[in-house]
């Protein structure tokens, strides 16, 4: 088992490794004095460790009460939210009980919200199911829900007490989301770590979970220390983003997040050779490990509707925007474009 600890606005430990799932009961114990958990999960997941999880709850002592949601984007949405605090206070959790968010994103994000809200802050656990959760949405303390046209719009910063990530969970994702939690190493070793570009391109992620996790959780654990809020630094996690949620909102959320990161960092490498930030080579050596996992690279929209979303994401007020910008492989850097540059770097990545 790994563990990385993050210092932010509360100190936690991320766990990482085989078999965790039996052990959430001792681990609750050190972190909370009431009795009580609600358990939030998805259909599918539920299904596969719901059983596991509450077992070891009620080994330990603890009264479990659930919320299940459809599994989904759609899910991430305000009448659950409503649903799931209304379930909270019926089951009387107080401010010293807990939320644990046994899932992929939606799950952590929905929950995570309601424990930042509930009477302004309850427990928080985080059990990450999908790759994607377990290398980035289990961490750094973001958490929202959709609005009907709007990803993430309405939300807050609330650091879990806990992450545990058991690497056994990943054996049964399906391949679709595997590859969608790829995409997110594939930035990560783009933005700092050449060292781990070249691993996951010799060898595949799956053979490496514990090893490959842990890196990235280090990577975002740095971020989050030095810009836990996000004013700086942080947006730097953002590389291959800024087209890709512009990728998602263009596609109806047709296109999942970790393709459409996939085609925002393949696109945005494209501009950066032709505005001489970085080589052909870079662009070529992304380009190729992306396909090796079975990722798309091309934009196939028009610049003025990508370029039409990504202003209406919170992140790009007042017509300028932030772009993240390869310079090699592990080395990225923040620019600030105006939108009317905007549709250049999108024509250069390949947007008609
Ligand atoms: P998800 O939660 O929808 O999970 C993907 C699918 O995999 C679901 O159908 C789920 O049921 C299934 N699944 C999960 N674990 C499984 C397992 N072990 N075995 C079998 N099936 C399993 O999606 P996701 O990709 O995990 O997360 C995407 C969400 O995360 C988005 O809403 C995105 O906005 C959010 N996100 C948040 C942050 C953050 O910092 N908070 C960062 C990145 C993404
Ligand atoms: N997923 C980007 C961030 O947490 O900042």
């Amino acid at each position: 088992m790994n563990k990385v600890t993050v210092n932010a606005s509360r100190k936690y430990e991320v766990l990482i490794g085989a078999g965790l799932l039996g052990n959430i009961g001792n681990k609750l114990s050190n972190l909370i004095t009431g009795m009580k958990v609600m358990l939030v999960s998805d259909d599918s997941v539920y299904a596969l460790y719901g059983d596991k999880v509450e077992n070891a709850l009620t080994e330990s002592g603890y009264s479990v009460s659930q919320f299940i949601i459809p599994h989904g984007e759609q899910s991430k949405n305000l009448s659950n939210y409503s649903l799931l605090v209304e379930k909270m206070f019926e089951a009387k959790l107080t401010r010293n009980d807990v939320v644990i968010a046994l899932g992929g994103g939606v799950v952590g994000d929905l929950a995570g919200f309601a424990a930042a809200t509930y009477q302004r802050g309850t427990g928080f656990v985080v059990v990450p199911t999908s790759l994607l959760a377990a290398v980035d949405s289990s961490v750094g303390g973001k958490t929202a829900v959709d609005l009907e046209h709007g990803k993430n719009q309405v939300g807050a910063f609330y650091q879990p007490m806990l992450v545990l990530c058991d690497t056994d969970t990943l054996k049964t994702l399906p391949y679709e989301e595997y590859i969608n939690g790829c995409a997110e190493v594939i930035k990560y070793s783009m933005i700092t770590d050449e060292g781990l570009f070249d691993l996951i391109d010799n060898t595949p992620i799956k053979d490496n979970y514990e090893k490959i996790i842990t890196k990235c959780v280090s990577i975002k654990r740095d971020f989050v220390e030095e810009d836990e809020f996000d004013l700086g630094k942080r947006m730097m996690l953002n590389f291959g983003h800024t087209f890709g949620h512009a990728i998602e909102a263009c596609s109806h959320y047709t296109i999942p997040h970790g393709k459409a990161v996939a085609i925002g960092m393949a696109s945005i490498t494209k501009a950066a050779v032709v505005h001489g930030y970085c080589l052909d080579e870079t662009q070529e050596k992304l380009t190729g490990l992306i396909e090796k996992y079975d990722l798309p690279t091309e934009l196939t929209f028009k610049a003025q509707e990508l370029l039409d979303a990504a202003l209406s994401d919170k992140k790009n007020g007042h017509g300028l925007m932030r772009i993240i910008v390869p310079k090699s492989i592990g080395k990225c850097t923040i620019k600030e474009i105006y939108k009317d540059d905007c549709i250049d770097w999108l024509v250069h990545g390949g947007a008609r």
